[in-house]
C-alpha cells in the first residue's frame, strides 16, 4: 500500500465512522503511525508504507474512529503557542480559555509595574494557564493547584517542559481549602467544572466518554464552582487584588450576578471570546472584606 492509499483508507474508515475532518485526522494519524510530518506525506505520497506501520494506522484509526480524542492519541495540544503533553487525567485545554490568559495578563501588565504578582490558579488540569502566564511574565510567583493529583502530575511535566518549573508552585487540594488566612495573592483564576448535571448526557461522545468527569462537572445547575469560589475568594485577595472566572456560554449574567450579590467585590465586568460569547467576567475585590464573616465560612 502507498502513503497516497493508505491516507485514502483512513479518511474513509474515519468519515464512515462519522469523525469530522476526516481527512486531517487521516494525516495526522498516518504521519505519526510512519514518523513524517505532514508536509512529507504529500512529497513522498508513492512510498510503500510497512506493515508493520499499516498495523499501527489502523490500530490509531480504530481508536479516533471510536470517539477517543485525536489529542489524546497524539499525546498533544498546543496552548498558547506552548506545546502540553495531554492524556486522560486532563482536560485538553481549549482555545476559548486563551481570553483568560490574555485578560490576566492586562491586569498583570499594571500590577507587575509596582511589585512581583502574586497569583493562584484553581484547577490547573494541564497546567496551560499557568504555564502560559509564567512564559510570558519575567517576574512571577505562582501557585497552581488541582483536586486530582493525576492532573497535578500532567501539569507539573508539562511546567518542566516548558521550562518554568521555578516559577509554578502546584498544590494538591480542594478549591482554596489548602490556604489559610493572610495567604493572599494580587490575582485569583479559575476556569472551573460548569457543564449541568443534565447536560453532561449531551456532550459529545468525544468529551463526555474520554475526558474526566472531575474537570467537567459543575453540578446541577453547572453554577455550583461559581458559588463556592465568589463567596471564599475576597479572603484571599490582596486589596485591589482580582478575581478572574471562565465561564460557559449564558453563565456570564448568572456569575456577575452571584458577584454583585456576594458584596466582595467592585462591579464585575465581561469580556467576550472570538465567537462573540461572555466567556471571562472579572471583579476587583473591594478594600474591606468582613473578616468575621470568613471565620463563620472557615468553620
Ligand atoms: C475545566 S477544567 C480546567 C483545566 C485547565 N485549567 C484548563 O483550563 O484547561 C477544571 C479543573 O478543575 C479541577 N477540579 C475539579 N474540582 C476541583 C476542586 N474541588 N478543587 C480544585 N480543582 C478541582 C479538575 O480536576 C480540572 O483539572
Amino acid at each position: 500500500m502507498t502513503i497516497l492509499e493508505a491516507l485514502n483508507w483512513a479518511t474513509d474508515y474515519l468519515r464512515d465512522c462519522g469523525i469530522d475532518h476526516p481527512r486531517l485526522n487521516a494525516e495526522l494519524l498516518l504521519a505519526r503511525s510512519i514518523h513524517l510530518s505532514r508536509e512529507e506525506l504529500y512529497i513522498r505520497l508513492h512510498d510503500q508504507v510497512m506493515e508493520e506501520e499499516i498495523k499501527t494506522l489502523e490500530g490509531l484509526s480504530r481508536r479516533r474512529g471510536s470517539g477517543e480524542p485525536l489529542q489524546y492519541i497524539l499525546g498533544h495540544q498546543e496552548f498558547w503557542s506552548i506545546d502540553l503533553k495531554v492524556d486522560p487525567r486532563v482536560l485538553i485545554p481549549r482555545p476559548d480559555t486563551e481570553r483568560l490568559v490574555e485578560e490576566s495578563l492586562s491586569i498583570l501588565a499594571k500590577i507587575s509595574s509596582k511589585k512581583i504578582p502574586s497569583v493562584l490558579e484553581l484547577g490547573t488540569g494541564s497546567g496551560a494557564i499557568a504555564i502560559s502566564l509564567a512564559k510570558e511574565v519575567k517576574n512571577i510567583f505562582l501557585v497552581a493547584t488541582d483536586l486530582s493529583g493525576d492532573a497535578l502530575m500532567v501539569a507539573k511535566e508539562n511546567a518542566k517542559q516548558a521550562g518554568v518549573s521555578d516559577k509554578i508552585g502546584f498544590v494538591k487540594g480542594d478549591l482554596l481549602s489548602p490556604f489559610h488566612q493572610g495567604e493572599t495573592f494580587d490575582l485569583i483564576l479559575s476556569n472551573p467544572p460548569y457543564i449541568s448535571d443534565s447536560e453532561i448526557s449531551d456532550l459529545s461522545r468525544e468529551v463526555r466518554d474520554h475526558e474526566p468527569l472531575i474537570a467537567l462537572n459543575g453540578g446541577k445547575d453547572g453554577l455550583e464552582f461559581y458559588r463556592k469560589l465568589i463567596s471564599q475568594a475576597p479572603y484571599y485577595l490582596e486589596k485591589e487584588g482580582w478575581f478572574l472566572l471562565e465561564v460557559g456560554s449564558n453563565q456570564a449574567s448568572s456569575v456577575s450576578e452571584m458577584i454583585e450579590t456576594e458584596g466582595g467585590f467592585e462591579k464585575p465586568e465581561r469580556a467576550k471570546d472570538l465567537s462573540g460569547i461572555e466567556r471571562v467576567v472579572k471583579a476587583q475585590r473591594k478594600w474591606k472584606v468582613d473578616s468575621r464573616k470568613w471565620r463563620v465560612e472557615k468553620k
